[in-house]
């Protein structure tokens, strides 16, 4: 070994000991002669001090040493002197006094400090994402990861799973994104996809037998990137045989309970996870991905509002729509000011505009009075309609109200967008905190209003709720509900998956109310379909998405934080350089052509 200790890992009880330690150089002090350099190895960083008169060969040497270079220093620990440890550092306490420094190899100045926080664009830090993930933070990260990954592999082993490799070279499987696809070059013209996710592989290992599987599984899917979204991905995909919801959502509550207790111990955690329906997330935050670390609940004024005169309430309830909003407590002291600014929020969001209503005064005053009344303009109603707007929303003096009109579902896109919104606003969002819930029971289809058919909400394989299968022949497919649930927490999905269908028939229905042809359905879903008739047992499953959880417990914005290598938002590599045009001779091999003329 190149050194005997790491430089984060030295405390005052090391004080005397003589040790070698390797790594890049961090900042540098010169004071009067003497050379203080930071060392840092992935554990963490130590001072190093040159001093002339008891190092002088090192000391020389030291004053030529630039920021990353890697160097062995050996040295002995010594105690700081009084007053001038540093808190900041796990090792502010010590120093280690050099007697020898050799470099193992001299760095080019990096385009950008390597440091707790870096101030670099983030296109630079992707370029030279080898220095960025240098940087403590990123290494943490990266750390923090394999925590996760580590504990989520130890708790399922130890429950009877098999972990089990699918491939990556195989035919599509809908999750509702677009495929990346790979020319075949055996066999020209024919192409392989590569998997949206192993949805299909891990139904075929239950009908196998293997009764309890998972995989850390990477994901593909060519879709429009975001914070939390990147064109490959990883998922803990798991499967389980004779299952009901239940057990998979036990199960999956005692992995993240467990796993963030012991990786993230000081993060609050919720405990128990609720338990809400689609439904009733839908209707109480306007949202199937709540963030419930505040409250903020919606109430449909629908019923009251048509005793107003206010056209844009009455003209959306004719219509067919809604009026729906939430009491923002304690908030009537916002001003003209930041009420316009909250209309502007909701139009951006697409909403056409944004009601509300202050009611000024101090609780506990019950009768409203007129002057305490700030409405929005056109409203104006008499103090007993709004006594009973109160009554039904859990409002009164002090407070505030914002109600919006519109037609599902973008009117609760619109509220949920100004929930969080306000939430983050009032700094209602704790980061610490980790308020999970499960939703349950979705919406087997969704109406796609532009291509005009039903959609999967969750995929095509899950299973329509009890019972719930003899609709399927009936006119109102948008109310039957499924097995299919989420994980969420503060306002992000990080799981999704239901009990499936295991009866061919069944599964056959549903491909058709999809508007698969029967061709098409048995040339694309032919193998999983006949997998069912050879005893497919009850099965069903979830796949947490690795990224996204990170991200959380890193407190990070983006995924792109806690992945080592991710691409852009334009989805390239720029590191890489991909993706990149090929040469010719590889067109040909794979029997392509390009149509390109870009050059
Ligand atoms: P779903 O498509 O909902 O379900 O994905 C499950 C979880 O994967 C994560 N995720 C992503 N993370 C980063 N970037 C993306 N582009 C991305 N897309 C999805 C999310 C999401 O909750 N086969 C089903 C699961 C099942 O039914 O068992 C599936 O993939 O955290």
């Amino acid at each position: 070994m190149l050194r005997s200790a790491n430089c984060g890992s030295l405390r005052s009880e090391n004080t005397d000991d003589q040790v070698t330690l390797a790594g890049w150089i961090g900042r540098r002090r010169d004071h009067g002669g003497i050379i203080f350099l930071d060392l840092r190895d992935r554990s963490g960083i130590v001072q190093i001090v040159f001093n002339p008169e008891t190092a002088s060969e090192a000391t020389r040497i030291a004053e030529e040493l630039r920021p990353e270079w890697v160097v062995q220093v050996k040295g002995t620990v010594s105690l700081r002197p009084d007053g001038s440890e540093n808190p900041v550092i796990a090792t502010g306490n010590i120093e280690v006094m050099a007697s020898e420094v050799t470099v193992m190899n001299r760095s080019l100045t990096p385009p950008f400090y390597i440091e707790e926080d870096s101030e670099a664009d983030e296109s630079l830090r992707l370029r030279y994402r080898y220095l960025d993930l240098r940087r403590p933070p990123m290494l943490r990260n990266l750390s923090l990861r394999h925590e996760v990954v580590k504990y989520i592999r130890n708790f399922l082993n130890d429950r009877n799973f098999l972990e089990v490799e699918t491939p990556i070279l195989i035919k599509s499987t809908p999750e509702g994104a677009r495929d990346f696809l790979v020319p075949s070059r055996m066999q020209p013209g024919s192409f392989y996809a590569l998997p949206q996710s192993p949805q299909q592989m891990k139904q075929l290992l239950m009908v196998s037998g293997v009764e309890r599987y998972y995989q850390i599984a990477r994901c593909f899917r060519d879709e429009d990137l975001r914070a939390d979204r990147q064109l490959e991905f990883t998922q803990l995909d798991l499967e389980m045989s004779f299952v009901e919801e239940e057990d998979i959502l036990n199960l999956t509550e005692d992995l993240y309970t467990g796993m963030i207790e012991s990786v993230t111990p000081d993060k609050a955690l919720r405990k128990p996870f609720p338990r809400i329906t689609h439904k009733e997330a839908m209707d109480r935050y306007a949202s199937d991905k709540p963030d419930l670390r505040f409250g903020l609940e919606m109430t449909d004024i629908s019923e009251l509002a048509t005793e107003t005169e206010f056209r844009v309430f009455l003209s959306t309830i004719e219509g067919g729509g809604q009026i729906k909003g939430f009491v923002v407590p304690g908030q009537a002291q916002f001003v003209t000011g930041q009420v316009k600014e909250l209309e502007e929020t909701a139009k951006a969001a697409g909403a056409g505009g944004l009601v509300h209503i202050r009611y000024r005064g101090i609780k506990p005053v019950v009768q409203l009075t007129g002057e305490e009344i700030l409405e929005s303009a056109g409203l104006r109603m008499p103090p007993e309609w709004h006594q009973r707007l109160c009554d039904k929303m859990g409002a009164g003096p002090g407070d505030m109200i914002l109600l919006m009109a519109g037609h599902q579902p973008r009117l609760n896109h619109w509220l949920s967008s100004m929930r969080t919104h306000i939430g983050t606003l009032l700094e209602l969002t704790d980061p610490n905190e980790l308020a999970f819930a499960f939703v349950t029971s979705f919406p087997l289809f969704d109406w796609n209003d532009d291509a005009k058919r039903w959609d999967s909400s969750h995929h095509p394989f899950t299973s329509p709720a009890d019972g719930q299968e003899f609709d399927l022949d009936g006119e109102d497919l948008g109310a039957i509900t499924s097995k299919a649930y989420d994980l969420v927490c503060n306002g992000s999905e990080l799981a999704s998956g239901s009990i499936r269908i295991h009866n061919r028939q069944l599964q056959e229905k549903i491909f058709g109310i999809l508007g698969h042809s029967k061709e098409e359905i048995e040339s694309q879903f032919g193998q999983i379909l006949e997998a069912f008739e050879y005893g497919a047992p009850p099965h069903g499953g979830i796949a947490p998405g690795i990224d996204r959880l990170v991200a959380i417990l890193c407190d990070s914005p983006s995924i792109r934080d806690v992945i080592a290598f991710p691409k852009t938002q334009s989805g390239s590599d720029l590191l890489f350089d991909a993706p990149s045009r090929i040469d010719q001779k590889q067109l040909e091999e794979l029997s392509l052509e390009s149509t390109y003329e870009g050059e």
